[in-house]
């Protein structure tokens, strides 16, 4: 009788001692996570009153070179992939540790390339949280019928990311580049800058000196000066190249970081299918100096047929009128 009453007592002071042991660690990893979500999120933070420092000029969770890989999987799984990084209703993530120093969207002109974009949102925010980026990407696609036009569409993100957040530095971006070094910092300086300089489909270089594509980044105030870019190439190439003119215009010039950092995996090469060649191309690039004052910013006209703020992103579908935004130039062009 005294054993048993010995068995059955120690049998609850071990659950007496286990439950108070697991309520004290569920308290500890209730606080931590609390403490975890206050850096996370400014408001609560500023509330709680604890500091959050600017972040260090260098990451130090910079690794360097590393690999691309194709996603296997969906949206959803990539949406899931990335909860933990809390990302704001349209996609805009920001390193939880630190004070960010810029505002960067990352604006990619689209059309049809949905493989290139699973593998582009699977490929980037890890890299970009190694760096401590604040970043929003904007995927910003033209309706079908009107041929397509890159450039137009860089001012168009320009202007709709502007209207989401004061975003002071602005990364145009192909769908099919990805970064392969983390010293590729996505951030502006003062220049305009050119980051894809090591291209994998041009034996990790670039096709011409003045080659302008790819990837380019732009502080604010350039594009202001510039302009944004011309709204008239639809069709295939010599967009990249009016960049370069526009810049001479205001006496700026393309820096480009040390080709081994700025290298970029180009696995799939296709040329793209309903997307002809510019016929007028070279005959706009000839006056793209004189054009640059009427022909940008202040002349574009498009309608924004949907704006979708999903999870990890915002897609912004346009609906451009060639003869609508021809027009419209043309009209800028005889403003005395
Ligand atoms: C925008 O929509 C309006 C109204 O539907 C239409 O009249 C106009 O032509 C459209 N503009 C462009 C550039 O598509």
């Amino acid at each position: 009788m005294l054993q048993i009453s010995y068995r059955v007592s120690h049998f609850f002071g071990v659950v007496v001692i286990l439950s108070i042991s697991s309520v004290v660690i569920y308290w500890k990893s209730h606080q931590i996570r609390f403490t975890y979500s206050s850096i996370a999120n400014p408001t609560r933070q500023q509330k709680t009153g604890i500091p959050i420092k600017a972040c260090p000029k260098k990451s130090p969770y910079l690794v360097g070179p590393f690999v691309f890989h194709h996603f296997i999987g969906t949206l959803e799984d990539l949406n899931n992939k990335y909860e933990k990084y809390r990302p704001e209703l349209g996609g805009k993530f920001k390193p939880l540790e630190c004070q960010p120093r810029q505002k960067l969207a990352i604006i990619i002109p689209y059309r049809d390339r949905r493989r290139h974009l699973i593998d582009f949102l699977s490929h980037m925010p890890p890299m970009l949280l190694r760096q401590q980026v604040e970043f929003t990407i904007f995927v910003i696609e033209q309706d079908s019928p009107e041929i397509f036009n890159r450039a137009l569409m860089m001012n168009v993100g320009y202007l709709e990311a502007l209207k989401q957040d004061d975003y002071s530095c602005f990364i145009f971006h192909d769908v099919d580049m990805y970064p392969i070094n983390d010293y590729n910092i996505y951030q502006c300086s003062t220049s305009p800058t050119h980051m894809a300089v090591a291209v994998e489909k041009w034996k990790f270089g670039i096709p011409y000196r003045a080659y302008y594509g790819g990837v380019v980044a732009y502080p604010k105030t350039v594009i202001e000066k510039t302009n944004g870019f011309s709204n008239l190439y639809f069709g295939w190439g010599g967009e990249d190249d009016d960049l370069g003119s526009r810049l001479a215009v205001v006496g700026l010039k393309f820096v480009r970081p040390p080709a081994v950092y700025g290298r970029y995996a180009t696995p799939v090469h296709s040329k793209d299918k309903g997307n002809p060649e510019a016929p007028n191309r070279f005959r706009l690039l000839n006056d793209a100096k004189r054009r640059i004052w009427y022909d940008g910013l202040n002349s574009v006209v498009y309608n924004v047929s949907k704006i979708e703020k999903k999870k990890i992103y915002t897609h912004i579908h346009i609906a451009v009128d060639r003869q609508k935004l021809e027009e419209s130039v043309e009209l800028k062009k005889r403003e005395p």
